[in-house]
């Protein structure tokens, strides 16, 4: 599981959790980029086994039924549980505040704004993030050959070929279509993982054939939240690998391997860029 740095407990509470779990920590640079070490440093203490650092997101996209429906838990202080439990975030607070209160949520909601999102992201951010951590480095958001290229060049240890679930840009190329071009471009060098629109095993066998090396999934697990907690997210996982199974079998495909030699791109969505 890869958990995003806007949750509503902290890293450390989520790693206590689930003890021997294969936890991945994803970050989105803060503008305060001492801040974003200092996470990094804490998710590595925590014992994430990766970093994946979003690129597609230092904003927000335009989401009408958000606007819509006043949907912004930052402003009510939640989402934040890990700015919140890292003592530089909380030392740029007012100092005079009761830590927990409503103005104190309030301030950091407002601090948070302010370092959310690093537009002046630079390539060599990478390189400095390598020199901070040990753990892999992975860059999530990635639909073009070119950048996948760069990634490789500045030592990260693999892409997530995404488009943020088509939930940011409106108009932005369908990330299985983006796929095809990242896979050759990488060809073999470093892992490439899918997500965006996997709701079913049949869909994880498309995007393992078509080279993924691994699926991401982000809604169809929250839904099963929603409705069952737990069991319900195991409910989801299992069905997805229940289907995936079987559309191996009528395929002819005896190994995940195999599905590369029977999945081609649709005629024109080859990914040419
Ligand atoms: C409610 C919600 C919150 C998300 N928050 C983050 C996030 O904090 N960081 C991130 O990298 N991606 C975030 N994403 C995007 C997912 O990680 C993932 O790329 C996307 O949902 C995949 O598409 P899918 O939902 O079609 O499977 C979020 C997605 C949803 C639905």
């Amino acid at each position: 599981m890869a958990l995003s740095n806007s949750s509503s407990l902290s890293l450390e509470e989520v790693a206590g959790a689930a003890p021997g779990a294969g936890l991945w920590f994803q970050l989105h640079p803060p503008r305060d980029e001492e801040l974003g070490a200092s996470i990094v440093r804490r998710a590595q203490k925590a014992g994430y086994r990766a970093i994946v650092v979003t690129v597609d997101s230092w904003t927000r996209g335009w989401r009408p039924a958000d606007l819509d429906l006043g949907y912004d838990p930052f402003l009510r202080g939640q989402g934040m549980g890990t700015f919140l439990a890292d003592p530089l975030f909380t030392a740029s607070l007012p100092q005079d505040m009761a830590v927990g209160s409503q103005p104190w949520l309030a301030a950091a909601g407002a601090r948070w704004r302010e370092v959310f999102g690093h537009s002046g992201l630079r390539w060599d951010y990478f390189e400095q993030l390598g020199e901070i951590t040990d753990l892999p480095i992975l860059i999530k958001g990635i639909v073009h050959p070119d950048d996948a290229e760069e990634a490789i060049a500045r030592g990260v240890s693999g892409v997530v070929v995404s488009n943020h679930g088509g939930r940011q840009l409106d108009r932005s190329v369908a990330a299985l279509d983006a796929l095809p071009a990242v896979v050759r471009q990488v060809a073999g060098r470093v892992p490439v993982l899918f997500d965006s629109g996997v709701r079913s095993g049949a869909d994880v066998a498309i995007a393992l054939g078509l080279g993924a090396d691994a699926v991401l999934l982000g809604r169809p697990w929250l839904y099963g939240l929603a409705i069952d907690g737990a069991e319900g997210v195991r409910h989801v996982l299992r069905c997805v690998l229940a289907e995936l199974e079987l559309t191996m079998v009528m395929s002819g495909a005896a190994t995940v391997g195999d599905l590369r030699h029977l999945v081609r791109p649709a005629p024109g969505r080859a990914g040419g860029h």
